[in-house]
């Protein structure tokens, strides 16, 4: 059963609800037209239309040239598991050595470990106070014999955003594989897989308000990619598996949709987030941003509140109906497995882990308000509740 509907929702990077013209799109293809996509009779050729005009919109999207560069998956997950172990095995023989940053989703650095546990070298990159990579540092860390170069768009975290463009110059000039996992920009930034100077890159439906259980993995054409699955033909031979026309047609919708609000709807986002973190910061003591200020998704704002645990927060405030994150969603509830504020050189028992208010569509400027009314006191609450004060210089030396 669907729990009681939230009051104020600010956790889009975890997920969003699917938009209504998205619904409406895929609709037709769980009844009247459920063909298989490689049935040869009218109901397939049917379905295998709706796949190939999605996969189009998609490539479009992603400014590729090719429409047989885009391989739907399962979602983000799954893409970056075939990035990453598809090219570290294609490239067996050639070099086992792979560079990632140490703030990665867990899909990227889970599948770096299994790699690693078959033999291949994994270099997770720092990164700075701010969350942010130096390009220099990538590098000094090419080797002759690197196989992969594999960093996120954005951190779905801090939203902090890598600079992707320089590190893809980087790659080219030594002809090693480029992955982007661009689960978090793809429909909130513009994504432009020739100007990122990406070979392979990470999409999912669900963050950009399309169905879960979907996403692509952008191919340059002549990147060898071992399959990952086993099975059918379908996806070029890529990826086995009957594919789901339905989700793959809302995520080609979403991405429409997406392209075209962007640009007024972060205006209106960066606005509402400005206001929330500058109102955080300014009306409680002990309070601290983790991330880059301008480096950032428009929408993400994480903030650390001295002497609270995160979780703690976030239960509070789910209890007055305000969903949030206390780190990525699929982490646990610890403040301690936030593996990307360690890597920001945080320290869990001060900072309490970061608590992640993620805007969008729904976001209005009276529910900000109401947040920046309630928070205060509620913090207080939390602080006296469980014996911990928060200090006034932690603001002036942490928020220049
Ligand atoms: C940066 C990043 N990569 C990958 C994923 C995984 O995507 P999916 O949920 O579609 O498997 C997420 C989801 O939270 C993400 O934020």
């Amino acid at each position: 059963m669907p729990s009681e509907p939230l009051t104020i929702y600010l956790d889009y990077n975890a997920t969003t609800p699917v938009r209504p013209e998205v619904v409406d799109a895929m609709t037709p293809y769980f009844g009247v037209c459920f063909g298989n996509a490689s049935s040869g009779h009218g109901l397939g050729r049917e379905a295998k239309g709706a796949l190939e005009e999605a996969r189009e919109a998609v490539a479009s999207a992603l400014g590729a040239r090719e429409r047989e560069s885009v391989v739907f998956t399962s979602g983000g997950t799954e893409a970056n598991n075939l990035a990453i172990k598809g090219t570290a095995w294609a490239a067996w023989g050639r070099g086992r050595h792979i560079i990632t940053s140490a703030v990665e989703h867990r899909a990227v650095l889970g599948a770096c470990h299994a790699l690693e546990a078959q033999g291949f070298e994994i270099v997770c990159l720092p990164v700075d106070a701010d969350g942010l990579i130096d390009p220099e540092r990538v590098k000094q860390s090419l080797r002759t014999d690197t196989a992969l170069i594999s960093f996120m768009h954005a951190n779905n975290e801090t939203g902090v955003v890598f600079p992707i463009a320089e590190i893809g110059r980087l790659a080219r000039e030594r002809e090693i594989i480029f992955h982007v996992d661009a689960v978090q920009t793809f429909g909130r930034l513009p994504v432009n897989v020739d100007a990122l100077g990406v070979d392979l890159l990470t999409i999912s439906g669900h963050k950009i308000y399309g169905p879960k259980g979907i996403g692509a993995l952008y191919i340059r054409p002549g990147t060898k990619i071992a399959p990952q699955m086993h099975g059918g033909e379908q996806e070029f031979g890529v990826r086995a598996g009957t594919e789901n026309v339905a989700a793959v047609v809302g995520l080609a919708r979403a991405a429409l949709l997406a392209r075209e609000s962007m640009p007024t709807e972060n205006e209106r986002l960066r606005t509402l987030r400005d206001r929330l973190e500058e109102g955080i910061l300014c009306r409680i003591p002990g309070v601290r941003r983790n991330g880059d200020r301008d480096q950032r998704l428009p929408n993400t704002s994480n903030i650390s509140f001295q002497g609270i645990r995160a979780d703690s927060l976030m239960v509070a405030l789910d209890l007055e109906g305000i969903a949030v994150s206390a780190g990525a969603a699929c982490a646990s509830g610890s403040p301690e497995s936030s593996h990307v504020l360690r890597a920001m050189g945080r320290r869990p028992e001060i900072d309490g882990g970061g608590v992640r208010f993620s805007l969008g569509a729904g976001t209005t400027e009276v529910e900000i308000e109401h947040i920046l009314e309630l928070l205060p006191p509620l913090v207080e609450r939390v602080r006296a509740a469980t014996g911990q004060g928060g200090g006034q210089e932690y603001n002036a030396e942490h928020n220049p």
